[in-house]
């Protein structure tokens, strides 16, 4: 049996999405099976370990009949491959281990989201930037000045992940269904997060109506602590199921032109009276990627808690700069 016609590759009317994966470790690989599983887009996933995303993609693909999706998974260490991707989760480099926070991981990860980003610039210009690699208020912003891009095409994953911690806790304590249950963390990506209780509801309830006081301390305090307590749990790594979902979900929402909401770390002009410093805040994900921050009136307390969190990003990034790659 022979084909005739148009061949792979070919100019056709409609062509599948190219997302690369860089870093193929947990959270990496991972998101690249979620997403190949939603046939979100064609996946490449990069590693520096031969094999590794050679080896995962292959499985990956292996199971495509089973799980029943069509995409094209191609394992790699060569950043010619990811020519011409439409977006790129990084999630290169070390996570935390038992007694590390996250900033611990700062001057090992940005030495390599740096260099991810570099590469991953040169071959797709044009592409949509998402950053998970951790302390992520410091490796956005370490993209943000390699790449050069606007702040519509970098986003820093964060805030999805934290929410989704919150609301898995409420929905528990309260025994009801997840899918009513939402929730709102703003702030860095830190211990000083702001898990917002008035902006957390179920069936549109405000948890501060469900709960008592001591009860939505509790959860906030719990979802602060979300990824320290998976890496007191795993001893060695930290968490990667909840976190690759949490990027999926991003960028299913900019892939689909869905104009969601979420809590990301983007730049902020002016917004919430910051001025050049990412910080988790609502905004809106769509086809343009980032396209407009959602500025809620905070009070006193919760603008308090805002300003706090913004120290410790600050902290940070004065570290990034003071390491002279910019
Ligand atoms: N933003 C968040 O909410 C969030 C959540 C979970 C994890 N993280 C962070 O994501 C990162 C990855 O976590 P993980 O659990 O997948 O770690 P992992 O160790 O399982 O995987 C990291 C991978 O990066 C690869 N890598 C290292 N240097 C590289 C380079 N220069 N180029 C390409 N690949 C390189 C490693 O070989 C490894 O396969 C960590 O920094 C972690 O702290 C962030």
């Amino acid at each position: 049996m022979r084909w005739s016609g148009m061949q792979r590759g070919d100019n056709r009317f409609f062509k599948r999405k190219k997302v690369t994966v860089v870093g193929s470790g947990n959270v990496g690989a991972t998101a690249a099976f979620l997403a190949a599983q939603k046939e979100l887009a064609d996946i490449v996933l990069l590693d520096v370990v031969e094999g590794v995303p050679q080896g995962k993609a292959l499985d990956m693909f292996e199971a495509s009949p089973i799980q029943d999706f069509n995409t094209n998974l191609h394992g790699t260490n060569d950043y010619a491959d990811t020519a011409g991707s439409d977006l790129v989760i990084i999630t290169a480099g070390i996570a935390r281990k038992p007694g590390m926070s996250r900033d611990d991981l700062l001057s090992t990860n940005v030495k390599i989201v740096a260099d991810v980003t570099q590469n991953i610039v040169r071959h797709s210009p044009d592409c949509i930037l998402l950053v998970v690699t951790n302390p992520l208020d410091a490796m956005v912003y370490t993209a943000s000045r390699v790449s050069g891009f606007p702040r519509s095409r970098v986003i820093g994953m964060a805030g999805v992940l934290d929410s989704a911690r919150m609301r898995s806790f409420i929905a528990d304590a309260l025994d009801v269904s997840i899918g009513d249950v939402s929730a709102f963390v703003l702030g860095g990506h830190g211990d000083a997060m702001v898990p917002l209780a008035r902006y957390s509801t179920v069936g549109g309830i405000p948890i501060t109506e469900l709960m008592s006081a001591d009860q939505v301390t509790a959860i906030a305090e719990r979802t602060a602590q979300g990824g320290a307590e998976i890496v007191k749990l795993l001893k060695t790594g930290s968490a990667f199921y909840a976190p690759a979902a949490a990027v999926v979900e991003m960028a299913e929402a900019i892939l689909k032109d869905q104009n969601r909401i979420f809590p990301c770390a983007v730049l902020l002009e002016g917004e919430y009276g910051v001025n050049g410093y990412f910080l988790g805040v609502p905004c809106k994900l769509g086809g343009g990627g980032m396209e407009g921050v959602m500025e809620l009136d905070l009070s006193a307390e919760e603008s308090a808690a805002l300003m706090r969190s913004l120290d410790g990003v600050k902290t940070l990034v004065s570290e990034v700069d003071a390491m002279g790659f910019f």
